[in-house]
């Protein structure tokens, strides 16, 4: 079955006077959103139904080396889901596999009721997956502004990408200040803006951030998290990977622990944040 592109945006986002925020998602245009609860969670963690993401049994090798054994996960519409683990543990595989720059060896990713085999990077893009990879990879020759154009490339409603062009600058008034400037002179904060607003130009459904912490001052760190959650209370599903496992528990509603390429643990988000050998392994504690 094809996907129907239509149903795969986000309805108009649009500036929102009573936050402020810029990012507004009407809410009506989320496949599903109507069937869960306000806040977006389902009840139990181990079977969602009619999720946007299910992930079952991916397996994903660099050559002979197994990186990703085999791990299933899902995601709900509206959820914010964090996978945490340490160095090595396969969190950024798994996200580029999702975002179709790496082959699977075997395993069935399932987007929204379909299979994504054999469907390219750039036509996820314009499904609504949009990943934040980590380093960001912005286009250090670029402007802000073109940046933030190439994050709308897959779509060609013109005058849209134009009013979304401008929520951007809301939502990151510090890159309206700097849209001329190169993005690779910006500093490690102001990418992770640039990177997160181009991949929100292209109207993602599902949001993927691999470590947007990394590199960055705690009060940049405090923003950044601060934007994923208004995102996020917006109805946007995301997926965020993260080494600053307590920092993305408390944000997100669910939670997986991910170690040598296997998920070991995976529960409510506040459950994990309690959890012994999460706290002893990734918390410090
Ligand atoms: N291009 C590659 N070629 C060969 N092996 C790779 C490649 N990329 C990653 N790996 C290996 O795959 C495993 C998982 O790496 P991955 O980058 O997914 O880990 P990660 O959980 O994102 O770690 P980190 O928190 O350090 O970013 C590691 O053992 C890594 O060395
Ligand atoms: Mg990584």
């Amino acid at each position: 079955m094809s996907i129907d592109s239509t149903q795969n945006h986000i309805n108009p986002v649009r500036p929102d006077p009573s936050t402020g925020s810029g990012l507004k998602a009407d809410v009506e245009g989320w496949a599903g959103f109507d069937k869960l609860s306000p806040n977006g969670i389902k009840n139990s963690s181990n079977s969602i139904n009619n999720c946007l993401l299910e992930v079952s049994d991916l397996q994903v090798a660099y050559g002979g080396i197994q990186a990703v054994k085999g791990i299933s996960l899902q995601i709900a519409p509206g959820e914010l889901v964090a996978l945490i683990g340490s160095n090595g543990a396969g969190k950024s595989t798994t996200l580029k596999t999702l975002a179709g720059l790496l082959q699977p060896v075997s395993g069935e990713i399932q987007y929204d009721g379909n299979s994504l085999k054999n469907i390219a990077a750039h036509q996820r893009v314009s499904m609504g997956i949009a990943l934040v990879p980590e380093g960001r990879g912005v286009f250090a020759r670029l402007t802000v502004a073109e940046n933030l154009q190439m994050g709308a490339y897959s779509r060609n409603d013109k005058s849209e990408i134009a009013s979304d062009l401008v929520r951007m600058y809301e939502l990151f008034p510090r890159l309206a200040e700097r849209k001329d400037q190169l993005a690779g002179t910006l500093s490690g904060g102001e990418q992770q803006m640039v990177a997160m607003a181009r991949a929100l130009m292209s109207r993602p459904r599902l949001l993927m951030l691999d470590e947007p912490s990394m590199g960055l001052a705690p009060l940049m760190v405090k923003k950044i998290f601060e934007t994923i959650s208004d995102i996020a209370a917006q109805g946007m599903s995301i997926l965020l990977v993260e080494q600053n496992a307590k920092l993305a528990l408390q944000v997100a509603q669910r939670g997986y622990v991910m170690e040598s390429g296997a998920i070991t643990l995976s529960d409510e988000a506040k459950e994990l944040l309690g959890s012994e050998a999460v706290q002893r392994a990734y918390l410090g504690g």
